[in-house]
């Protein structure tokens, strides 16, 4: 029994969708974090395994331990459900580059609440897993704005503006983006109470920068529903720019950012928390393999292509 959950990207308006702000991402499915059950025999209690992190995990349904979050998954899971726990293993395997922007948490999270639901006999609503998630991503991550547990538990492209019901994003014509990894692990919480500062400090100038980023992703919602790929290049541009402004790139990441559009992309810019993890590039068709070599030699330790858009 195993199910399953895909990385996200932020397209546009990190950061400035923690102040009520949109943003747009939209899942990478390539990615995925997967969680198989396996059946033990009866009273052997439940584990989670799980081996990219070398990790044992016995859940004890009554502990309030805040000890990791695959075992308060477990235990928000169980308790949601009104549920004992199964006997046997949950095996955790992703292929998400964790803490680089790219969702593994909220994935990995997401796969193990299905998986046990599964085990349970049971299943949750998109709904109610997303605000498990959400939950869970508090623990870990403060103040998080909820788009990415919104994003990977539908698994499609949103428009998300905090607090706000969701919208699914239609997408007029598919395009391609180019994920470039520098490799570096960040972690989003540092670079959002590193924003909160400099908002708190100069206000005034600060707001003016989340107040921008938003436009941009009003504007950047029209394009891609109207199917007008090439004008999101500029777009994305802009919003690096911004991004920088906020202090949340590094030189890994402009050095990725500028390979990119060296190599032929319309626009490209870091996404997710930054100062690290991965920057996205949107890519003309003929310049898909261009772009993926000169990330690589501008020090990419990964690189994923992606397509928006295709069902
Ligand atoms: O989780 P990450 O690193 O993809 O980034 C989250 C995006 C932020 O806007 C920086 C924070 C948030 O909670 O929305």
């Amino acid at each position: 029994m195993n199910a399953t959950a895909p990385a996200k990207i932020i397209l546009f308006g990190e950061h400035a969708v923690v102040y009520g702000q949109p943003a747009i991402a939209v899942p990478v499915s390539g990615l995925r974090a997967t969680a198989t059950f396996l059946p033990g025999p009866n009273g052997s209690g439940l584990q989670i395994r799980a081996a990219d992190l070398g990790a044992v995990l016995p859940v004890d349904i009554e502990s309030g331990l805040v000890d990791n979050a695959l075992s308060i998954t477990a235990r928000m899971v169980l308790h949601a459900l009104g549920c004992a726990p199964p006997d046997g293993i949950i095996n955790i395997e992703s292929t998400i580059p964790m803490a680089s922007g790219l969702g593994s948490g909220a994935a990995v999270t997401t796969a193990l609440a299905r998986a046990l639901a599964l085990a349970v006999g049971a299943s949750f609503d998109s709904e109610e897993l997303s605000h498990l998630v959400y939950e869970v991503e508090k623990i870990y991550h403060g103040t998080p704005s909820g788009i990415d547990n919104t994003v990977i538990v539908y698994e499609k492209p949103v428009y998300f503006v905090r607090n706000q019901p969701l919208e699914i994003l239609s997408i007029g014509k598919p395009f391609t983006v180019i994920i470039g990894d520098t490799g570096q692990s960040a972690l989003t919480r540092v670079a959002v109470g590193d924003v909160r500062k400099l908002v708190e400090s100069q206000p005034e100038r600060f707001n003016h920068t989340i107040g921008a980023i938003g436009e941009i992703a009003r504007r950047a919602r029209a394009a891609i529903e109207l199917g007008q790929t090439v004008q999101l290049g500029p777009l994305m541009n802009e919003n690096h720019h911004l991004l920088q402004g906020l202090t949340v790139s590094s030189p890994e990441l402009d050095t990725l950012v500028q390979a990119a559009l060296d190599a032929g992309a319309y626009g490209a810019k870091l996404s997710g928390g930054g100062r690290g993890g991965n920057m996205i590039a949107l890519a003309p068709e003929d310049r898909i393999e261009a772009i993926q070599e000169g990330l690589i030699r501008a020090g990419a330790a990964h690189v994923f292509v992606s397509v928006v858009g295709l069902c």
